[in-house]
């Protein structure tokens, strides 16, 4: 699908990730960028950018929103949580479990749901879904991180087939520590650049690839999921 004249939304869009997203479309020609945020306040005023008020746990916002994108061809569903500096290692907390399942697994279908019959009349268009390295192996703080996301690449993976009779791309990304306030607080790891994992990302909307590995850790972890990776203790860094 071509980057250039498409009609974008991203959720989660005034930092880490969501702006280096915002700014790409935008340098690859988007003709409009909707800049989902909780806080729409927080989005940087740029030509053809849209600031939309959007918390992907709320029905309410998420329909509101596709009132405001009738013309959307692509949306980024990008916004997530992580409990991975909170979370202390000898507990697993429930309600972090559930909050980053309402955030990174309910979210992006109920958005993608809510705006596929758009992206079908709009001609098909496509759909990106930020999933994890860690959506295939578990690190003993990022139990319930890692959960949410594995659920978040399986209903990447159904929604894909759900969706191709009505001729949208459904990616589904995996990456490993990016630099942004998420990893903030890990020290010893090497992080990507976000610009060069949103770009990575985009190549693969204007390739049709419907799964992205936008760096050398998610691509070294898939080709060793056969070999059971999961199954090995893997400590950070
Ligand atoms: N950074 C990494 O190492 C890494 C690696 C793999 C995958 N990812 C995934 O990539 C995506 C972006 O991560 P990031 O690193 O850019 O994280 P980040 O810097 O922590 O930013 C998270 C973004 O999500 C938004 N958000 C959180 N809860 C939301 C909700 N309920 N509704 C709408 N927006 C919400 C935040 O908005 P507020 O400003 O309102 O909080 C913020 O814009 C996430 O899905 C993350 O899981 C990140």
């Amino acid at each position: 699908m071509q980057i250039k004249d498409s009609i974008a939304l991203v959720t989660g869009a005034n930092r880490g990730l969501g702006k280096a997203f915002v700014q790409a479309l935008l340098a690859a020609g988007a003709a409009k960028v909707y800049a989902a945020a909780r806080d729409p306040s927080t989005i940087e005023v740029l030509p053809n950018v849209v600031p939309l008020k959007l918390d992907v746990t709320r029905p309410e916002d998420i329909a509101a929103a596709v009132q405001n994108a009738p013309d959307l061809t692509l949306l980024i569903n990008n916004a997530g949580i992580s409990g991975l500096s909170g979370q202390a290692q000898d507990s697993i907390s429930l309600d972090t479990l559930r909050h980053e399942f309402e955030t990174n697994a309910v979210g992006p279908l109920a958005t993608s749901l809510a705006f596929a019959p758009i992206l079908a009349a709009n001609g098909g268009g496509a759909i990106v879904n930020m999933h994890s390295a860690l959506s295939w192996i578990n690190l003993p703080n990022t139990v319930t991180y890692s959960a949410s996301k594995a659920a978040a690449w399986s209903l990447t993976n159904g929604l894909r087939l759900r969706l191709a009779a009505q001729g949208t791309l459904v990616v589904g990304v995996h990456v490993a520590f990016v630099d942004t306030d998420m990893t903030r607080g890990l020290e010893g790891v090497q992080k990507a650049a976000p610009h060069e994992v949103v770009q990575r990302i985009l190549d693969g909307v204007l390739n049709e690839q419907p799964e992205v590995l936008a760096d050398g850790t998610s691509e070294q972890i898939k080709q060793n999921l056969s070999n059971g990776i999961y199954l090995q203790p893997i400590t950070q860094g």
